[in-house]
């Protein structure tokens, strides 16, 4: 890996005197926006939808709100924060046919350009500037003086000087403060959606899901078997995050620890590099991206899920946990 670059070895002009568009106002929008302004930027404009439930948020915080079209007309760089299966539909319809000539092209995630969900045209700079993790950590840290790890790439280099936008960028919403390393669109792209489906989502999420199921079935009272299978995930993660697996396993009783070591090798058993082995080759032939872009474009993509996540005995189980604990404290 490389060196970490830090805010002090970048330079931050790019940032200053664009005229920057962000598409998009929703976790990452709204934080990137709000840190670019602190950093200096001095012309930023928000580009919404019609209708977007967002602008009224947008305008409080004292940005200007204008329509896609007449941001890609306008700005310099648009950073498209807009959610991935839309950037497709955004390009085609609007970004693309008004673009400014020249116009560089920033992304948080590698998706739509790895996937060529969208092709920007030979002019355009095009870069990753992808702070890792939700977007509301990215004000979060920021205004305690930090910012998440943040990665760039650059994907065409029409102006010779894509790095420094791209390093800019980062910089301006607060990577630069914990370190910005190079990477690849495509090493972004497959790492982002390998981890979130194994992992960081659907893996967790199964795991909390059918441990919750097995405590309950054993005879276990639905809250406590929440609180072992699912509230305590966050002082485990926090652990990890602070000191890695090895220091978690330091901080945590010698009776948890003997008992994981002895049960880890048989969880990650056959059947879960099988399920690897399925979501990595999808990620790698692209039909996953496919079928997302396709499943939201014919609308209504999850509405069945959530609705039926709603009735699930642990979703009940946890609501009743919180509201007990909130009413508690109050
Ligand atoms: N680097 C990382 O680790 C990381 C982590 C998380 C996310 N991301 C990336 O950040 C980007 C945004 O994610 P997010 O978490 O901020 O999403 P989000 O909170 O769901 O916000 C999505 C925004 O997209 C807008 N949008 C959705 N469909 C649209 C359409 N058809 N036309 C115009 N605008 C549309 C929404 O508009 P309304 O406000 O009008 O609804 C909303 O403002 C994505 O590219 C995502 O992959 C990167």
């Amino acid at each position: 890996m490389t060196d970490a670059l830090y805010t002090a070895d970048i330079d931050m002009a790019p940032l200053k005197h664009w005229k920057l568009g962000l598409v998009g106002y929703g976790n990452h929008g709204r934080s990137h926006a709000l840190c670019l302004r602190d950093s200096g930027a001095e012309q930023i404009k928000i580009a919404l939808r019609e209708g977007s439930p967002s602008r009224a948020k947008a305008e409080a915080d004292g940005f200007e709100v204008v329509s896609l079209a007449e941001v890609a007309a306008w700005a310099d760089a648009i950073a498209l924060l807009a959610a991935d299966e839309a950037h497709r539909e955004i390009w085609t319809t609007a970004i693309a046919p008004n673009r400014k000539p020249g116009q560089a092209l920033i992304l948080c995630h590698g998706f739509s350009i790895h996937y060529r969900l969208i092709e920007p045209p030979a002019d355009a700079d095009v870069i990753l500037a992808a702070a890792k993790g939700p977007g509301g950590a990215v004000r979060q840290e920021f205004e305690k003086g930090g910012g998440l790890i943040g990665f760039w790439a650059v994907h065409q280099n029409a102006s010779g000087r894509a790095r420094d936008l791209a390093l800019a960028y980062l910089a301006g919403i607060g990577s630069g403060n914990v370190g910005i390393f190079e990477t690849t669109f495509r090493e972004e792209t497959v790492s982002d959606l390998f981890g979130e489906q194994v992992v960081l989502v659907g893996g967790l999420v199964a795991l909390a899901k059918a441990s919750y199921q097995r405590l309950v079935a054993a005879g276990v009272s639905e809250r406590m078997a929440y609180i072992d299978c699912v509230h305590e995930i966050k002082y485990l993660a926090d652990l990890m995050q602070a000191q890695g697996i090895a220091g978690m396993y330091e901080a945590i009783s010698d009776t948890a620890e003997f008992g994981a070591r002895l049960i880890e090798d048989d969880i990650a058993g056959p059947e879960l590099n099988a399920a690897f082995d399925k979501a990595m080759a999808a990620i790698e032939d692209g039909s996953f991206a496919r079928k997302w872009v396709e499943t939201y474009e014919a609308g209504n993509a999850m509405v069945e899920d959530r609705a039926r996540d709603k009735t699930l005995a642990i979703e009940a189980a946890g609501a009743d946990l919180r509201s007990r604990l909130y009413r508690a404290s109050k």
